[in-house]
């Protein structure tokens, strides 16, 4: 029986806290983020590594992986990158098994790497269907066993996914991309109850519309030259979208991360997460 000892507020003694930020450090853990060269990853491999995580960064982008490790190591950081594309269970195993091989465990998996699709469902080709389900489902399968196998050997972790806003209703145009991050949401919310007692964690997030390298697209016209008046009217419109009038930046998804990574959100699996200047909001 658990019996209530009568502390309604405090710091909880067993985390033993000289400092309200102790339990968001992560000195001695290892991170792996998938997806980190560009971004919300990015952003994010930074974020941990800044908190003492030691990061392993993958990306498709070999060379963009290496440059934000190379980046993170300047500032006294601790990074490796590795070209890994996420569509690959071998690649992705890969991975993991740096982590494993340098430092002997890994703490914290960010599955972060993906890609849009736009257009209707009615003209979705077969082999688009597959690439989008590759890298953005795939991926997060892949990622998220390979983790559980790695940190059921140690004292259990987190893992993070990342779904989107647009799991939240359907927009016409971006229904593939849509859908395999609604699969990616159950994908985590079902793994979060099958691997719990493992005291691992699995959380996803839903970000909000976040100027990156994904959002770029939109800058583009029809014939493929540089449009920067569609791109500023893009953006405009997702700013009104949002009840406090902000579109997101990549660091906004990492303080979340950072969360999600730590002790600091040790109550908290099976939960999807979202960011989004309240953009998701209906009506
Ligand atoms: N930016 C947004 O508005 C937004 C909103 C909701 C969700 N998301 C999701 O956030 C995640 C990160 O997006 P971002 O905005 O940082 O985009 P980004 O394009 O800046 O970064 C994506 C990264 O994934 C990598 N990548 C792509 N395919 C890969 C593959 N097959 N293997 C390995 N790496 C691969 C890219 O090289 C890149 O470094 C994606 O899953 C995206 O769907 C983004």
């Amino acid at each position: 029986m658990t019996v209530f000892d009568g502390t309604l507020v405090g710091l909880p003694v067993e985390v033993g806290m000289s400092d309200v930020f102790d339990p968001f450090r992560l000195d001695g853990r290892v991170a792996c983020v998938a997806g980190g060269a560009s971004g919300i990853g990015r952003a994010s491999a930074e974020v941990l590594a800044r908190a003492g995580a030691s990061v392993v960064i993958g990306d498709i982008d070999a060379d963009g992986a290496e440059t934000v490790a190379k980046q993170i190591a300047s500032e006294g950081g601790r990074a490796v990158g590795v070209r890994a594309d996420v569509s690959r269970r071998a690649d992705v195993d890969a991975l993991v098994q740096r982590a494993l091989d340098v430092h002997g465990r890994l703490d914290v998996m960010c599955n972060v790497a993906g890609i849009a699709a736009d257009g209707p469902l009615e003209d979705v080709e077969e082999d688009e269907f597959d690439r989008l389900v590759a890298v953005n489902l795939k991926s997060a399968l892949f990622g998220t066993q390979a983790a559980v196998r790695a940190m059921k050997r140690g004292d259990g972790g987190s893992i993070i996914n990342v779904a989107s806003a647009a799991i939240d209703m359907p927009v016409a145009g971006y229904g593939l991309y849509a859908l395999t991050k609604s699969a990616v949401s159950m994908l985590t919310q079902t793994f979060a109850t099958e691997v719990g007692s493992h005291g691992i964690r699995v959380n996803a997030l839903a970000p909000g519309l976040t100027l990156t390298a994904f959002t770029s697209r939109h800058m583009y016209a029809e014939d493929g030259s540089i449009d920067q008046a569609r791109y500023d009217a893009f953006v405009e419109r997702m700013r009104a979208g949002s009840p406090i009038g902000r579109v997101g930046e990549a660091i906004d998804q990492a303080w979340l991360v950072l969360y999600l990574a730590s002790d600091a959100s040790r109550f908290c699996t099976g939960q999807i997460w979202r960011a989004n200047g309240g953009q998701a909001l209906p009506g």
